[in-house]
């Protein structure tokens, strides 16, 4: 199995100060705590707050296997049932976690270990994200809709949109990426307000308090929407996918590794294993 590959790596975090990251903090630094080694980025990471586990998949033999990590111990373990499970997203008022691909959506429920099959047939989901319903992108066209009722609906505000990814903050305005940059639509509104042309997002996610960062080829940006900035939280390259852990710690992955940033009050002689801002 393939899945061996994923080994995991252990690391020392008695000198981390686990208090909630300030990331709009001048000149903080991060540990980097290796959660697991891949040899390819997912494309979405999802955290379930109560057992702070991570759920992400893991390219075997061609299809997108769901994996679960417990982020506190590091132990892996594969979620049978779902072949491909390329988008991944957590409900976490409900304790549950919710998996998309070619095969429709999956509703996952981690206290019984239970799946069950959401009334989506003949699509392929390519991004999920759960805000009281379980909203997705189609592939190819990439079109936002909602599950709610049983029924599949448009999401209007980004109807004829393409939209890469896209997720809700804590006042409800939808920021998106997509091949002409990244946008912001407040709420009731359907203006797209531009707020970066480049660089080229290539991830995107919101933190457990609603604030929205993107990641690009060198590094992770937080958006403030007050003055439309994008702002720079660390220098990481190739960041593909990000999460939050129940600390509202950041979790990314790039084509290595999957990496939780650790902010410390102190710097360290081994300059790999830290990230300044
Ligand atoms: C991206 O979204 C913007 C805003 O809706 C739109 O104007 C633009 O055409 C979209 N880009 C593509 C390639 O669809
Ligand atoms: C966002 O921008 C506004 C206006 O410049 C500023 O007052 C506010 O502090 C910023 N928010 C954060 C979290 O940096």
């Amino acid at each position: 199995m393939e899945l061996l590959l994923l080994i995991i790596l252990i690391t020392t975090t008695e000198t981390v100060d686990r208090n909630t990251i300030e990331y709009f903090q001048k000149h903080q630094c991060y540990l980097k705590d290796v959660l697991a080694s891949i040899h390819h980025s997912p494309n979405q990471l999802a955290v379930n707050r109560r057992t702070n586990s991570l759920y992400f998949s893991s390219d075997v033999d061609g299809e997108y296997v769901p994996v679960m990590l417990d982020i506190d111990s590091k132990d892996l373990r594969l979620i049978k049932g779902v072949k491909d499970a390329y988008a991944i997203a957590s409900n976490n008022i409900d304790d549950e976690i919710y998996f998309g691909g070619s095969n429709g959506i999956h509703r996952y429920k981690p206290v019984d270990k239970t799946l069950t099959s959401l009334a989506i047939t003949n699509l392929d989901i390519w991004w999920l994200y759960f805000k009281k319903n379980i909203y997705f992108i189609q592939f190819p066209h990439l079109n936002v809709y909602v599950y709610k009722d049983r029924t599949i609906k448009v999401v209007r505000q980004l109807k004829n949109t393409q939209v890469n990814q896209f997720v809700f903050d804590r006042e409800g305005y939808i920021f998106f990426v997509n091949v002409s940059g990244l946008y912001g639509v407040k709420k009731f509104s359907h203006e797209h307000v531009l707020l970066r042309a480049k660089p080229q997002f290539l991830g995107m996610a919101s933190d457990n308090k609603g604030a929205v960062f993107v990641s690009s080829d060198s590094a992770i940006y937080v958006v403030n929407k007050t003055d439309q900035k994008v702002k720079r939280v660390v220098r990481v390259p190739g960041v593909m996918a990000m999460a939050f852990d129940k600390e509202n710690h950041l979790i990314y992955s790039d084509g290595q590794e999957l990496v939780r940033l650790l902010a410390v009050t102190e710097t360290s002689e081994d300059g790999d294993t830290f990230f300044c801002n």
